[in-house]
């Protein structure tokens, strides 16, 4: 079911709720004070016959936490980079998304995270691949872009700078869930395709298990935009690979000229089309919309047997959120407080 609430502002930056309505075209109104941020949790949602009514609140909660501590960096007059940040470091930090404390596992039991961030406004970008114990890879991305001279680090080279970073860094069992290390046991005892026979060309269904991302995207009120991506990646995949997630361009992109935007899907399919960055190609010199050149990325992947879902947005601060499969953990809220949280088809 399709739900719509009007967040307002009170006081230090909380967040009150009341029953509205919205779409996800902008609203009108003064345009220098446009502002939008889009989330999403990952496709490959759960299947609704294990979707308990419990279950499903504790995801919209997460996803509109989230949601909150974007609008904040932006009603306070903040950029979107800080924004995107903000959003993903929420989803980082709960159990129920693929990123963070909720990682799946690689085939050897271990934790190893992806993630990157990009601000449309510089073509800035930093990276993380295969990182262990980081608390919160987005802001090691972030610390990439802002205080090394790279774009990209990996591995223990990454923990030691985020450790001279003075970033949080967990004991690997806050990494664990049961229910992504029993979802791994699983996995390898039936030999399926993420456990002991990984292929990059395989047709893939999605599953809640299998893979699932956390990103957001965002416009801010000076007309900036940005986008994140972070991931534990693909569960019981081989120790050291490397996703979509944090290759620019692959699985995130953002550049004022044309949009920003985040992907969730399978990194093997992502990373060989260059999907977000080809995403912001067609719009620059096709001349196509956010929403057309997002979904014709999307019809590319699935000729290629693969599957991914967006979240994107354009300088105009019209949203889209195409997915493929049963449904995405996707939110989006707007300068006027409005905002939305979806997770099938609603
Ligand atoms: N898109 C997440 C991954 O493939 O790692």
């Amino acid at each position: 079911m399709r739900r719509v609430f009007s967040m307002v502002l009170v006081g230090m930056g909380f967040l009150t709720l009341a029953a509205s309505s919205g779409a996800e075209s902008p609203a009108p109104g003064d345009s220098e004070r446009r502002f939008v941020i889009a989330i999403h949790g990952g496709g490959g949602v759960r299947p609704r016959d294990e979707m308990t009514p419990e279950l499903e609140a504790s995801y919209r909660a997460a996803l509109r936490r989230s949601l909150e501590a974007g609008y904040e960096v932006l009603a306070g007059g903040g950029d979107s980079i800080d924004a995107v940040e903000a959003a993903i470091r929420v989803m980082e930090d709960s159990p129920f998304f693929n990123a963070g404390k909720g990682s799946s596992f690689n085939r050897e039991g271990i934790v190893q995270m992806d993630a990157s961030i990009m601000d449309g406004r510089t073509l800035d970008a930093g990276a993380v691949g295969v990182v262990q114990r980081v608390r919160n890879p987005i802001t090691l991305a972030r610390r990439i872009m802002d205080s090394s001279p790279h774009v990209m680090m990996a591995d223990q080279g990454a923990l030691e700078f985020a450790k001279a970073q003075g970033l949080t860094i967990e004991a690997p069992h806050y990494f664990y869930t049961e229910r992504k290390w029993e979802s791994l046991q699983r996995r390898l005892r039936q030999g399926t395709e993420y456990g002991k026979r990984p292929s990059k060309t395989a047709r893939i269904t999605p599953d809640s298990h299998a893979f699932g991302t956390v990103g957001a995207v965002a416009l801010d009120a000076r007309g900036n935009l940005a986008a994140g991506t972070s991931t534990g990646g693909r569960e019981g995949k081989l120790h050291g690979r490397i996703g979509d997630s944090p290759i620019i361009g692959a699985g995130t992109y953002a550049n004022n000229a044309t949009l920003a935007v985040s992907s969730t899907g399978l990194g093997e399919h992502v990373i060989r089309v260059v999907a977000t960055k080809t995403m912001s190609d067609l719009m620059q010199y096709e001349g196509m919309s956010v929403d057309e050149a997002t979904r014709a990325v999307i019809g590319q992947v699935a000729e290629m047997g693969g599957s991914i879902s967006v979240v994107a947005v354009d300088q105009d601060g019209s949203v889209t959120m195409p997915y493929s499969g049963d449904g995405m953990y996707r939110g989006f809220v707007r300068e006027d407080g409005v905002y939305e949280v979806r997770i099938y088809e609603e």
